[in-house]
């Protein structure tokens, strides 16, 4: 399967034999320059300027949140996103240990501490059935919210984190956290487009943020925006985002300490270029996803990653699963001495030196998909007829 597989990349992605073919690279057919060439000529590079609120604008009409905050980056608007949902120093906050690292940094920038559940096979994302079990035997309810017995510490918040652009199972997570009574959070970074039941991922949680960098489905360059449907909390975001600045008066007053973390125009005006695109883009990768599972038909011992029932992926990264870890190396190395950047999944963030001591649950289905899933080039190609 092994030359098969690399002669179909290269003929999707029309690459010649000695051309790299990369995992994901931006694609620029829009207004991008021209958008620009606006923004340097108004001399407005940084972050006031009028493309920063188009931008925000334009994630509030595609996702249907009420409220966009453009921030520096996707991790940024982490940050922010999990300190105003509430969550404080010493908290435990549940997550997957099956992420990117920004996931387990965000949390930890607030100096609290993941607390690692097991993901669903069906969605490589916080499995529900893991998380319900946590909580009724780990936790209880007490007048600070809801306490860890064994530790004594509050759990500040649930992160939830839609692996690969493919939606986490948001309903019954979303009914544990309001049983439980704690916060949800959706990592939305790679899932921008991606719907549950018809509606976008990062709007079912209280707070959402998405990532713009260049590797994802639409790029700013650098750049991330927090959505929420709460007004009182994307005026909070806001805030803390543009340095807690008190607005309306030339003086430099700000009331508490905040963050320069608000977008710059110039990567908003690159930003609205490709949210003009971001349907064709979607198309595009979802065509490019139903070539792969096509083509993986044929070789019932690869398992493709398919969207889970009741969604729609925007299939951000490509994914397949092989028998074991033995294979799944053989075939990354073989990929990539044939220079297509075949990625395999993150190492868990539980293996990682920082947060090894974190607490978790059995993660099995963790440390197997780490184990056999390899990420294949996804890049929008452009010449897929729609
Ligand atoms: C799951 C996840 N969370 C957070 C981020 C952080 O976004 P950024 O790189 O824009 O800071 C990324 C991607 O880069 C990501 O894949």
């Amino acid at each position: 399967m092994f030359d098969e597989l690399e002669s179909f990349i290269r003929s999707l992605f029309s690459k010649k034999s000695d051309q790299v073919v990369s995992l994901h690279e931006p694609t620029f057919s829009g207004n991008e320059k021209k958008y620009l060439l606006e923004c340097l000529d108004s001399t407005f590079v940084s972050s006031v300027g009028p493309f920063v609120d188009q931008f925000e604008r334009s994630i509030e009409n595609y996702t249907g949140a009420k409220h966009a905050i453009a921030c520096v980056n996707g991790t940024s608007a982490l940050h922010i996103s999990l300190k105003v949902a509430g969550v404080m120093p010493e908290d435990l906050v549940l997550t997957q240990s099956f992420t990117f690292v920004a996931t387990c940094n965000a949390i930890s920038y607030l100096g609290a501490q993941p607390y690692f559940l097991d993901v669903s096979n069906s969605c490589l994302s916080i499995s529900p059935e893991c998380m319900e079990d946590f909580l009724i035997k780990q936790t209880k309810k007490s007048n600070s919210g809801l306490i860890h017995k064994s530790t004594g510490k509050r759990i500040g918040a649930c992160l939830v984190m839609h692996s690969f652009g493919h939606p986490a199972q948001l309903n019954e997570l979303e009914d544990l956290c309001k049983t439980y009574e704690i916060p949800l959070v959706e990592d939305a970074a790679e899932s921008l487009g991606s719907l549950y039941q018809g509606q976008h991922t990062g709007t079912l949680g209280d707070l959402g943020i998405f990532s713009f960098n260049g590797n994802k489905i639409s790029t700013t360059g650098g750049g991330g925006v927090v959505i929420t449907n709460s007004e009182k909390k994307a005026k909070k975001a806001k805030h803390l985002t543009t340095t807690a600045k008190i607005q309306g008066s030339y003086e430099f007053i700000h009331d508490e300490i905040g963050y320069n973390y608000r977008m710059p125009n110039i990567n908003a005006a690159l930003g609205c270029a490709q949210m003009e695109q971001i349907d064709v883009f979607k198309t595009k990768k979802r065509d490019l996803a139903d070539n792969y599972k096509e083509f993986f038909n044929s070789y019932p011992e690869v398992d493709f990653f398919v969207e889970p029932q009741g969604t729609e992926s925007n299939y951000w990264l490509n994914t397949i699963r092989l028998k074991d870890q033995e294979e799944k190396t053989r075939l990354l190395n073989f990929l990539n001495s044939k220079k297509i950047m075949a990625r395999p999944a993150w190492k868990p963030m539980h293996e990682l030196n920082m947060y090894s001591k974190c607490g978790r649950t059995s993660l099995v289905n963790t440390n197997r998909a780490y184990e056999q899933i390899v990420c294949l080039p996804s890049s929008v190609i452009t010449s897929i007829n729609i």
